[in-house]
């Protein structure tokens, strides 16, 4: 049975937002444990997300209206054609708070848009694979810092897929 929406909404991340984003990749990442090798500890990732992912990269978050109003509850980080970042905090996965950041990244990016995931997290990659994105390159893992092997997937926007249907025209 699918659960009950969840009411929030998206907006783009502040500074003083970076203790909670921390905490929501940490959680996400904690809750997929299987599908994430573990290299940093909860602390560098802390100082990461305040010292370059939020000043550094076009950061999202869906903020909770609902039974926790202000609370951030997922974060999504973008750089140039790259989807860096897209976590939700485990209670909040599968109600559709993903595929609404994942739509908005995709409108921001009409070009296209690019993603690295682990090869097994399947369920990431069911998720991406739903909206259309497809892997493109398959790597064993030797260039990421966890040494996991690792699938590029690309979404062809708008504009790429009006070019290829004039192709045909
Ligand atoms: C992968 C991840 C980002 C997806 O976000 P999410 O909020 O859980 O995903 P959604 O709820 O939007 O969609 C997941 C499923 O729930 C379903 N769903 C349930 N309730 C829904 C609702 N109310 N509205 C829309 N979809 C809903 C969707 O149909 C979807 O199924 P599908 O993948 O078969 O199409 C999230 O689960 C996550 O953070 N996982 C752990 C960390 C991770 O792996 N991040 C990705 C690293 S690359």
């Amino acid at each position: 049975m699918r659960m009950r929406s969840a009411r929030f909404v998206i907006r783009r991340a502040r500074a003083g937002d970076a203790s909670a984003i921390a905490e929501v990749y940490i959680a996400a990442r904690r809750g997929a444990a299987r599908y994430f090798p573990t290299v940093h500890s909860d602390d560098e990732i802390r100082g990461w997300i305040t010292s370059h992912v939020v000043p550094n990269l076009e950061g999202w978050v869906a903020e909770g209206t609902e039974p926790d109003p202000g609370a951030i509850i997922a974060m999504m980080a973008l750089d140039g054609a790259m989807l860096e970042q897209l976590y939700v905090a485990p209670a909040w996965q599968g109600r559709g708070v993903g595929n609404r950041l994942l739509a908005l990244a995709m409108r921001e990016r009409p070009a296209g848009l690019r993603l690295w995931t682990f090869q097994a997290n399947t369920p990431a990659r069911r998720f991406y694979e739903a909206r259309g994105f497809r892997a493109v390159e398959f790597t064993d893992g030797a260039r990421n810092e966890e040494r996991a092997p690792d699938v590029l997937y690309e979404c062809k926007g708008k504009e790429e897929t009006i070019k290829t249907i004039d192709r045909f025209h």
